[in-house]
Parts: C-alpha cells; sequence; structure tokens
C-alpha cells in the first residue's frame, strides 16, 4: 500500500465549496442530526410541494423501510430541465462527441426541454402511463438522455440495459420489469464497428409476452427489419409530437428507475431508486466531490447503461445545470489519444473514468497523452473498482500533470451516489484510498460475526445509517432485499465489500467479499456466468472465479467439467466463450477456461470456491485445509493444468 500523501493545496481549499474545516463541520451536523442536515439540503431541488417530513428509516430485521421527503411532492425532468430555463436556456446542457471524431454537437437547455417533451408525449402516444416501466436499450447518443428525462416527465419507470448484454440478457430484464415498450436504436457504433441493437431486440422479443412497441432511432441507417404494428420509427412519431409536455407531479417516494445488477446468487435484481432523496443526493454529491462551479464543463465516460451514467452523466449534473459531455465512442479510436483529444476540443474541467482505462492507456506509454494539452483540466476522478496506486500516480502524474487532484469516489448501484471519497478543497489524498465518508455517511468496518472494529482495522463494510439516495427495494421483492443487504449484519446495510481504515480514518476498499467479480468495472455474478456455462449441452458442470488481471482489474477463471465423452480441445474451449458472449453478452466472455475432470467438493456437494480462487490467483501454496474434501486428488489434477495468464 502507498504511503505517499498528497495535501491539499492552499489554491484549492481556497476555490472549492468546502475547505477541511468546512467538511469536518458539515459531516459533524449531518451524522448528528440528519433531519436537520437533510431538511436543508433537500431544498436544492425544486418542489412542486414542499416536504415536511426529512427521513423515515428503519434497518429492522424483516421489516426495512426507506423515506425521505416523503411528503413532498416534484418531478427530476422539472429540476433537470425547465427550472433551468430562466436562466440557462440558451447554455449547453450536453455536448455529445460522436465516435466519430467529426460528429459533434451542442444541445442547450432549451433545445433539451424541447426534445425531453417531444419524447415524451411519443411515449405518451403510445400508450405509456404514470408507473409504467419502460426499458431503453439505447447507445450513448442524446436520444438516451431525452428517454430518460421523458420517462421521468410522465412518471414512468426507466429501465436502462447497458448495449452490450445480449438478446437472452435483454429479454430476462423486459420480462422482469413487464415493459410494455422498448426504446432502441437500429445500431450502435462503437470503436468504428457496428452493434445489432435493434436485431438483439427483435430476438428478445420472442421471448417474451409483454412487449408491445418498440421505438427505433435511427442512428447508423444501416439496413434492419421493423415489424409492423409494434415497430415504430421515432424520428416519424416525433415529427408529429407537440414540444410540450406538462410534467407529472411525483411524489418524493415514487419510482424514477429500476436498473439491473448482479449479485452473488441468482439472476440480477431489479434496483429501485426513488424521486426525490436520490435526486437530492446525486446533484449534492456532484456538486461537492467535483467540485462543480457554473460554466464547468464535466465528462464522465461511463455508459448510461450503468449507474455512474445515471447519475453522473445525466441526473447529476442536470440537476445542477451543468454542461455535461456525452462520449458515444471507446478511449482508443480512433487513437489511443482520444479521451484527451476529446477534452481539449471541448476544454474539459472535470474528467470521471475507470482505472481499467487507465491502465489500459497507461501500456501505449506517456506519449499520446503528453502530446496533448489537457490544460484545462483541473480535477480529475475514479469510479467501478480499487484503483491500484501505480495506476493513479500515471493519472496524477501523466494526465493530470501533478496538477489536479484526483477524486476515488467509492459507491454501489445499490447506493445511488457516491458515498466514501475525497472532497478536493478539503481532503489529502492517498493513491489507493476511497478516503473518507460524503455528508451522512456512517461507514463502519465489522468483523465476520458483525462485531463493530474501531480504529485502524479490517473488514467488511457496512453502514450504519441511510441516505436519501440508497435503494428502496428489489423491484418486485422486498423480501429479496432484506435478505441480501440486510441480513448478513442485522440493523445495518452489508455492502458486500471488504475494506480497511487506517490510522487516519481513511477507507481503502479491498474488493468484494461475495461472489460477485468485477470486470473492467462490470459487475458480474460468477453465479450467472455458470449457468450460461452449464446450459451448454456438452458442460456437466462449471465454477467460476475471479483472478487479478493488470487491466481489467479482474479476469474472469471458469473451471469446466465436461459431459462423459466429450473431448477437452481448444475449438471446444472456443465454443464455450462464444457460448457465454451469447447468452450473456461480451462483457461476460470467460478470459481463462480449465478443463476439470473434477472440482473440489466437500463431502455434502459443496463446491469449495476457496481453493478454486487460490488456483486461479496461482496461490496453490496457500490452500489451506483439504481434507474435508471429497476427493482431495482433484486439487493436484487443477494445480498441474492450470491456465497460464502471462
Ligand atoms: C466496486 C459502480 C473500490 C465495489 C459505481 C462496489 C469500487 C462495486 C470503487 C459496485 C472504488 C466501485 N474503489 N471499489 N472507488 N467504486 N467499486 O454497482 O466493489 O457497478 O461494491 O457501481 O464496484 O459496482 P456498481
Amino acid at each position: 500500500m502507498s504511503e505517499k500523501v498528497y495535501p491539499v493545496s492552499a489554491e484549492w481549499s481556497k476555490r472549492a465549496w468546502v475547505d477541511d474545516a468546512k467538511y469536518q463541520e458539515m459531516y459533524a451536523a449531518s451524522v448528528r442530526d440528519p433531519d436537520a442536515f437533510w431538511g436543508e439540503h433537500g431544498k436544492r431541488i425544486d418542489w412542486i410541494q414542499p416536504f415536511t417530513k426529512v427521513k423515515n428509516v428503519s434497518y429492522a430485521p424483516g421489516a426495512v423501510s426507506i423515506k425521505w421527503f416523503e411528503d413532498g411532492v416534484t418531478n427530476v425532468a422539472l429540476n433537470c430541465v425547465d427550472r433551468h430555463l430562466a436562466r440557462r436556456a440558451d447554455q449547453t446542457a450536453i455536448i455529445w462527441e460522436g465516435d466519430d471524431p467529426n460528429e459533434s454537437k451542442h444541445i442547450s437547455y432549451k433545445e433539451l426541454h424541447a426534445e425531453v417533451c417531444r419524447f415524451a408525449n411519443v411515449l405518451k402516444a403510445h400508450g405509456v402511463k404514470k408507473g409504467d416501466r419502460v426499458t431503453i436499450y439505447l447507445p450513448m447518443i442524446p436520444e438516451a438522455a431525452y428517454a430518460m428525462l421523458a420517462c421521468a416527465r410522465i412518471g414512468a419507470i426507466h429501465s436502462i440495459v447497458f448495449g452490450g448484454f445480449s438478446p437472452d440478457s435483454l429479454a430476462s430484464r423486459i420480462e422482469d420489469a413487464a415493459s410494455a415498450v422498448v426504446i432502441t436504436a437500429d445500431e450502435g457504433l462503437r470503436g468504428g464497428r457496428k452493434v445489432p441493437l435493434k436485431a438483439n431486440v427483435d430476438a428478445a422479443a420472442d421471448k417474451v409476452d409483454c412487449l408491445k412497441t418498440v421505438l427505433v432511432v435511427k442512428r447508423t441507417g444501416g439496413s434492419i427489419s421493423m415489424q409492423p404494428g409494434r415497430d415504430v420509427w421515432y424520428e416519424e412519431a416525433a415529427a408529429k409530437a407537440s414540444a410540450d409536455c406538462p410534467v407529472e407531479p411525483m411524489n418524493a417516494e415514487d419510482p424514477l428507475f429500476l436498473l439491473y445488477t448482479s449479485g452473488s446468487t441468482g439472476k440480477p435484481k431489479g434496483v429501485v431508486h426513488t424521486t426525490a432523496g436520490y435526486l437530492v443526493y446525486a446533484s449534492m454529491t456532484h456538486q461537492y466531490v467535483f467540485d462543480y462551479h457554473e460554466g464547468d464543463v464535466y465528462w464522465c465516460t461511463a455508459d448510461v447503461g450503468w449507474v455512474t451514467g445515471h447519475s453522473y452523466i445525466v441526473y447529476g449534473p442536470l440537476a445542477n445545470g451543468a454542461t455535461t459531455l456525452m462520449f458515444e465512442g471507446i478511449p482508443t479510436y480512433p487513437s489511443i489519444s482520444r479521451f484527451w483529444d476529446v477534452v481539449d476540443k471541448h476544454k474539459v474541467n472535470i474528467f470521471y473514468t475507470a482505472p481499467t482505462a487507465i491502465r489500459s492507456l497507461m501500456g501505449a506509454g506517456e506519449e499520446p497523452v503528453k502530446k496533448t494539452s489537457r490544460a484545462s483540466l483541473r480535477l480529475l476522478g475514479s469510479v467501478g473498482e480499487p484503483i491500484n496506486p501505480e495506476a493513479w500516480e500515471w493519472y496524477y502524474r501523466v494526465v493530470g500533470d501533478n496538477r489536479c487532484p484526483i477524486v476515488d469516489t467509492w459507491w454501489q448501484t445499490e447506493t445511488g451516489g457516491i458515498l466514501i471519497t475525497p472532497l478536493p478543497g478539503a481532503t489529502a489524498l492517498k493513491p489507493g484510498s476511497a478516503t473518507r465518508p460524503f455528508f451522512g455517511v456512517k461507514p463502519e468496518v465489522v468483523d465476520a460475526e458483525g462485531k463493530i472494529l474501531e480504529g485502524a482495522c479490517e473488514g467488511n463494510l457496512v453502514m450504519a445509517d441511510s441516505w436519501p439516495g440508497q435503494m428502496r427495494t428489489v423491484y418486485g421483492d422486498h423480501q429479496r432485499f432484506m435478505e441480501t443487504y440486510f441480513s448478513t449484519y442485522p440493523n445495518k446495510y452489508f455492502t458486500g465489500d471488504g475494506c480497511r481504515r487506517d490510522s487516519d480514518g481513511y477507507y481503502w476498499i479491498t474488493g468484494r467479499v461475495d461472489d460477485v467479480i468485477n470486470v473492467s468495472g462490470h459487475r458480474m455474478g460468477t453465479a450467472e456466468v455458470e449457468s450460461a456455462l452449464v446450459a451448454h449441452p456438452k458442460v456437466s458442470e462449471a465454477a467460476v472465479v475471479g483472478y487479478p488481471h493488470d487491466i481489467k482489474g479482474q479476469g474472469i477463471y471458469a473451471y469446466v467439467t465436461l459431459m462423459t465423452g466429450e473431448e477437452p480441445t481448444e475449438a471446444l474451449r472456443k465454443e464455450l466463450v462464444a457460448w457465454v458472449r451469447k447468452e450473456i453478452g461480451p462483457i461476460a466472455s470467460p478470459d481463462l477456461i480449465q478443463f476439470a475432470p473434477g472440482l473440489p467438493k466437500t463431502r455434502s456437494g459443496k463446491i469449495m470456491r476457496r481453493i478454486l480462487r487460490k488456483i486461479a490467483e496461482d496461490e496453490f501454496g496457500a490452500l489451506g485445509d483439504t481434507s474435508t474434501l471429497a476427493d482431495p486428488t482433484v486439487v493436484n489434477d487443477l494445480i498441474e493444468h492450470r491456465q497460464n495468464k502471462r
């Protein structure tokens, strides 16, 4: 672990919203009296009818209930669009940078308003009403933001499915949400390559009963088939729609969106976020963590298919009246300087990306970065996985020219917004540490039995109390919500992450302690990959674990037992990789597959993943006790035939 400390510069502590003294004061106030603190900060959004109650939360076993601002009435689109029209109608809301560097555009708040209203009217014309679920399967084009805000405007609940998911994954999400409407594009475009989005929707549609309408945005003009009665070109529908649509008054606790995310077991869960608490929290963290000031150009490189895109491309920045950049492409196209070319082209001040992107760019050396100016950059951010100190130092020195603080922000789909993070004017930085809790956040480190650990320690990370952006339930399954997050440690929210706290009270996230792996910042349940593998006719059993990967953070290592009589060939290995891509999507492709005649099991038949993890990590000297295995000899075979990573 790096022991280096980067103190806050005098300039930063002066210019930022909060310096260290102010952080201490606000933090203390936020945990001493959450009602007073959030009652005050709840006013940062506009209300149709103000709230009189602030926090109403119980983490009690079997009776978890989370409500914030529960009697207030507002609307997210009102806050992200309409309220800016008086002062910022002509200011750019969204800078869209296409995959092709010659394609970009600026969308003002006035234009955003018209587009969102039009989209909302198209949804209404296709029968979408308050409370209905709309699935969005779009590339990174402005219509993605219009569609999200259009749903919010009329009270529909959006469920965005990342464009890298397969038709099967899409179908199960459409089905779980019972969406009658899907919004997609003919094709996506990433790194010059086309993504067959509409064809994927067609394939998904064959597997579900609820789908009635597919709205298709034209992106590439590629040839696709349109099914009469079901498929509608968005542009044609929009041409007939009015650019004026009233906002639906929404209760603070009405759902805003569902977002499916992976856990240890079972199918991905629909994480439910509601209206007001989510928006207060997303906008407040966006302002303080990124030290956003009027006029800044802000760029988060995530995809709107992930929570980072929801909170920190669309909702947080737009609620703050910011200029947010939306990028369709990838960091390496058309050249490895693309990120920094875009920074220079649009004079980006605040840049937020993932460690995996930094690590992949590091491999190409400093020159592709150094040949760009990057003089506009003031602050850098990191999210999605632990950032190793080497990558942190490179980001700081090469990208930021030793000038820009890095905010390493820890949070989750479930948390709605950033929970542990430096504030650039307040927090001395330590490379690799997410540092300290945001206002109102009460982290604790507990041991396996739930005992609260004090001072410098290492254990599991839990939250002792709620914050407004917290998820409220699992869509359609509150029991699963309570079991997943509140049963391991009663009366606490369990994050699933391990963490260390140092003697300065800084938090160092060490990674997942459950069967979730984090591949290039994408969350994946090992059980999902296993069930895809065993669905293949030649596979009898599979066990999947993560292993350290230089660029992806973690890679996917699959142990596969074949049906009797099947030959473990190279061709079959390729076939299985292709199979998982088809079943889940390219992000779930196994990096390594080891054919294993037997898996290490206890006498009761439980696979001992601990052993498989150690072998995948090349730490087979430290396998621990294997005497409880039904057949201890399988371990030798596994070690002997382990897959080489280098
Ligand atoms: C991991 C992404 C270390 C963590 C916003 C968490 C991180 C999971 C960090 C959530 C960070 C996210 N340092 N680990 N700064 N940020 N993680 O739901 O394991 O896609 O539980 O949300 O990513 O992933 P999710």
